[in-house]
This record gives C-alpha cells, sequence and structure tokens, in this order.
C-alpha cells in the first residue's frame, strides 16, 4: 500500500538502518563527519575537495565569540536553569536575517541570475540590506577572505564567487562606502558553486554553530552562578516617570 510518510534520505531496510543507501554501520567505520553530512544532504559521498570545502564552511560558523545572540541566547536560556537541549533550541533561535540566517536569501539572490546591478538595485530600491555584506565588528570579514582563498584553491571559484564579489563593489558605489562582504555572503556563494539550493542556507550555519552553542552551555554550567541578569550599571529606564493612579 503506498504509504503517506515518505522518504528518500534513510530509512531500515532488512533489520538495518542506512543512509542514501549505504548502511550505517558501514559509515561509521569507514567515512568522517563531514562526508556524512555531505550524504545526508546531497545523497551521494563527497570528493575529496568537496569534503575540504564543506569542513572550512562549517568550521568558519562554529564560533566567533560571546557577542552575537545565538550565543547570548543559549547562555542566558541555560543561566536561568534549563537543560542542554532547551539551551541549544534557544541559541539556534537566536539566528535571524541579521544573524547567520543571511546565507539562505544571499544564496537565493546569486541563484536568481541577475547581474550584480541589478541585484543590488532591486534590494536597497525596497529599503532593504543586501543579505551577506556588512558587520558589527569587521571592516574586512577575515572568514570571508578565508573561504574564498579556499574556494580558489579546491576549484570552487566560479560565477557565483565572481557576482558575490561584483555586489560588494556595486554595494560600495551605491552606498559611497565599503560594505564588506561576510562570513554569510562567502559560504552562500561557496554552496552555491557546489550545486546546493538556496533553501538549505541556514542550514550550513545552524549544523556549524550548534557545536559552539554546545560547549558555551557547559561552560554556563561549570563556570558561571545561575540567573546571570544585565548589570544594573548597563541599564537605564527612560520611559515614563513615576505617576499615580487615580483614586
Ligand atoms: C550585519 C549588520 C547588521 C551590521 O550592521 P552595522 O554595521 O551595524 O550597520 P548599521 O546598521 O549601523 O548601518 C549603517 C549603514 O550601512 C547600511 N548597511 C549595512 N549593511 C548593509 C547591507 N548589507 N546592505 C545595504 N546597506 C547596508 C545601513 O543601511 C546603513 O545605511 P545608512 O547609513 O544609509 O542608513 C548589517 O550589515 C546587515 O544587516 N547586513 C545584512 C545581514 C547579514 O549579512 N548578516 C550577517 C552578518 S555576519
Amino acid at each position: 500500500m503506498d504509504k503517506k510518510w515518505k522518504t528518500s534520505i534513510a530509512g531500515i531496510i532488512d533489520g538495518e538502518a542506512h543512509i542514501h543507501g549505504y548502511e550505517v554501520t558501514d559509515l561509521i567505520d569507514k567515512v568522517n563527519f563531514t562526508d556524512a553530512i555531505w550524504l545526508e544532504l546531497k545523497g551521494e559521498l563527497p570528493t575529496d575537495k568537496e569534503k575540504a570545502m564543506l569542513d572550512a564552511i562549517l568550521i568558519s560558523t562554529i564560533d566567533n565569540g560571546l557577542g552575537p545572540p545565538s550565543v547570548t541566547n543559549a547562555r542566558n536560556c541555560a543561566s536561568a536553569g534549563n537543560p542542554m537541549q532547551a539551551a541549544v533550541a534557544a541559541g539556534v533561535l537566536g539566528i535571524g536575517e541579521f544573524h547567520g540566517g543571511a546565507i539562505e536569501e544571499c544564496a537565493r539572490l546569486l541563484q536568481m541570475g541577475s547581474t550584480a546591478e541589478k541585484l543590488v538595485e532591486k534590494v536597497i530600491g525596497s529599503g532593504d540590506r543586501v543579505p551577506g555584506y556588512g558587520h558589527k565588528v569587521y571592516t574586512e570579514d577575515p572568514r570571508a577572505t578565508q573561504i574564498f582563498a579556499k574556494a580558489k584553491s579546491l576549484g570552487f571559484w566560479g560565477e557565483y564567487c565572481k557576482l558575490a564579489v561584483e555586489v560588494e563593489k556595486v554595494l560600495e558605489e551605491k552606498k559611497g562606502k565599503k560594505i564588506p562582504i561576510n562570513v554569510d555572503g562567502a559560504i552562500a556563494a561557496v554552496i552555491s558553486e557546489m550545486g546546493f539550493n538556496y533553501r538549505l542556507g541556514k542550514g550550513f550555519f545552524i549544523i556549524g554553530r550548534v557545536v559552539g552553542l554546545v560547549a558555551h552551555i557547559f561552560e554556563e554550567y561549570i563556570r558561571e552562578k545561575p540567573f546571570r541578569r544585565i548589570p544594573g550599571e548597563e541599564i537605564e529606564y527612560d520611559g515614563v516617570r513615576p505617576r499615580k493612579l487615580k483614586p
């Protein structure tokens, strides 16, 4: 009978778990984690170059210190007394269009087949920011630079990467200042080179960042006292002054 729940990714065949046709026990024996991630997402095992590129991408997303929302969300949630899975979920919810989540939209725009000029005009013309460009701290995002260097050395430097660089130039012309390509933008260009659908974009950041979140949450448990709060001297109330309700 035709079943309602179908998947072509993994299943139990003759009592053995298989992923895209390979026995999980065989994968445990013979491949590494990045091979398995590629297999899960693409359905085939990667070449050595594909594996090295995906490795670089995942490492670039693992951690960037305490500042970004994903990490502060996760540590705050842990600090309130929640278990690991809740704090990881809180951290993942801290990923959004302005932090880590720009890969998807940037890859979508790059994969649309537009020119840099039209792409930038369309986005900033509607009052939006070009996803994958700009950074709170960096004037040049060293992670983006390194990912592009890897892409060149591993043979993934193609039309999408060139378009991403062109977008940076056009954006600078239009805004009158450099808004550098960031790690999300570089990843968006390279996953497009590797034939990934843009809808997987956020997934790459999530996969890598969960590693960092687990480490931060663990550190919060063992190093900090429970119930972190923003120190009083950093909080200012600037609302309505005290007033009385009418009797
Ligand atoms: C990451 C980000 C929030 C950093 O912002 P920021 O450096 O604090 O920049 P500000 O919010 O102070 O904006 C300063 C100016 O640059 C512009 N700007 C910044 N990033 C821009 C972008 N990606 N596209 C177009 N304009 C951008 C702002 O519109 C603003 O312009 P204005 O002065 O004409 O109003 C911002 O660059 C952004 O939203 N980027 C897109 C999302 C993204 O790629 N996120 C992943 C970050 S790793």
